[in-house]
């Protein structure tokens, strides 16, 4: 019995195989609206990141934040110990890993939320917006020195526009992790964006990088904080 159920396996096991990027690719079809498909997240996952836009963001009396793809909550837990006065509102398009978030919540001032455009909207504008291991599509373009059938400038773009149209004037935009370079799309010129260099943070994540023609770019891009300046 044990042998007829390896060979099942090892039959579709070899079929998967064969036929990977044809599954996947039907599959991807179903998350037209998602960008990063794993929900893996830590807590204090980025502690260096965080002390760092906690320094450069420096002293307010109250502050709003948006964790865009907070998974099962971590994140915000965690920022809350870098922001203590802060409300932090945390969405994402998975309703698993939000019910998840939701159970573990026993902050006041923490909020979970859909990730719809009209829940983030509502609770900006915001002062800080964290877009960590996000806006990507990892590790699905490890392999391709193209991004665009996976994952497509103009996806990035779209979303990154609509969040930083939410966030107040002198608010710091935090993007780690991602397929593609902010200081690249239209938004970033367009909202009057600037780099805040830190010499701590030394690169931007490991997911590898793409320009705005969706090509593969090497040179290291070491940006991930940007402010928003006033008008
Ligand atoms: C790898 S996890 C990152 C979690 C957390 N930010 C961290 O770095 O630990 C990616 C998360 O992004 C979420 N996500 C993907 N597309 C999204 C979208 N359009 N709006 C909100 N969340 C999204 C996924 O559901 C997943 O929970």
């Amino acid at each position: 019995m044990d042998s007829v159920r390896f060979k099942i396996k090892t039959l579709f096991d070899n079929y998967y195989k064969l036929f990977k990027g044809r599954i996947d690719k039907f599959f991807r079809r179903f998350y037209k609206h998602q960008h990063q498909l794993t929900s893996t997240t830590a807590s204090d996952r980025y502690p260096q990141l965080f002390s760092e836009t906690a320094r450069i963001f420096g002293e307010a009396n109250q502050e709003k934040i948006l964790s865009f793809g907070c998974s099962t909550g971590e994140e915000c837990f965690s920022l809350k110990k870098y922001f203590p006065r802060a409300t932090i509102i945390g969405v994402d398009i998975n309703k698993r890993n939000l019910k998840k978030a939701i159970k573990k919540n026993s902050y006041n001032d923490i909020r979970f939320y859909h990730s719809t455009g009209e829940n983030i909207k509502r609770e900006g504008g915001y002062n800080l917006i964290f877009c960590l291991s996000v806006l990507c599509r990892w590790e699905d373009t490890k392999f391709v020195h193209n991004s665009e059938k996976l994952y497509p400038f103009e996806k990035f773009e779209v979303t990154v526009e609509s969040l930083a149209s939410t966030l107040l004037p002198n608010g710091l935009l935090v993007i780690y992790n991602s397929n593609f370079r902010f200081e690249d799309t239209a938004t970033f010129i367009d909202q009057g964006f600037e780099i805040m260099e830190s010499p701590t943070l030394c690169d931007s994540g490991f997911v590898y990088k793409f320009d705005r023609n969706n090509n593969r770019i090497t040179d290291t891009h070491a940006y991930c904080i940007y402010r928003k300046n006033p008008r």
